[in-house]
């Protein structure tokens, strides 16, 4: 039976995915999930090194994280025990220490109820990368975004260039390709397309050509 109050957006790093999935949840009047960023917030409050804890220790200091969503659209906001996240989970060392974290069953298992105790009590846009494969597999529309390395690691370089952020393109598409092999090739959920997804290749598309295309498949759907 579809879920009619979830629509999954998953891709790997860099696709844009941020972008759109706030897009399309001011669109459909929806609140906005960032389950990336729950992974970021947890390796931020465990810390360096926590992916290398003994099971038990790593599934305590867990426990101790409670996330809520409130609002909707682009003003939707997540906190991890009260406190709305900030910029800090932002930077790519949180974002390594996040995929670290993100390969061991015990962090997923834990992210996974978290998740889908959100999803419980709020109509979702939830972006991720296994979002449509085990998170809401009964979503209504499911999409998977994919790109170049090269291209996402365009964009993301001309994003901290407007910033006025030092970037090396050569090291932000390094880092990019660390991040895909870390991430589609883990045991466990790993970054795959759910077989039901609408797949979408955004490496020659701009942001617009991309939401209209998932505006389309949702008004299919
Ligand atoms: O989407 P992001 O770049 O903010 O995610 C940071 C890391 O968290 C990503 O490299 C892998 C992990 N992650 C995950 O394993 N599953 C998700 N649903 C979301 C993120």
């Amino acid at each position: 039976m579809p879920d009619s109050t979830i629509v999954t957006l998953d891709g790997p790093a860099g696709v844009g995915k941020t972008t759109l999935a706030k897009r399309l949840a001011e669109h459909l009047g929806l609140a906005y999930l960032d389950t990336g960023a729950m992974f970021r917030a947890t390796a931020c409050a465990l810390g360096q090194d926590s992916w290398t804890w003994p099971e038990e220790k790593l599934r305590q200091a867990l426990s101790g994280l409670h996330f809520t969503l409130s609002g909707a659209g682009a003003a939707s906001i997540l906190a991890v025990n009260g406190a709305s996240l900030t910029e800090a989970i932002r930077t790519e060392t949180v974002a390594m220490w996040a995929s670290n974290l993100a390969a061991l069953p015990v962090v997923r298992e834990f992210q996974k109820i978290a998740q889908q105790d959100i999803g419980q009590g709020s109509s979702l846009v939830a972006e991720g990368r296994d979002m449509g494969t085990v998170i809401f597999p009964t979503a209504r529309c499911k999409f998977f975004l994919d790109a170049t390395p090269e291209e996402r690691g365009r964009r993301r370089f001309l994003q901290l260039e407007a910033q006025g952020q030092p970037a090396d393109l050569a090291g932000i598409i390094e880092q990019i390709r660390a991040r895909d092999l870390q991430d589609r090739t883990r045991a466990t959920a790993p970054l795959v397309p759910a077989v039901d997804a609408v797949l979408i290749d955004t490496t020659s598309l701009d942001q617009d050509q991309v939401f209209a295309a998932m505006v389309q498949a949702l008004n299919q759907g």
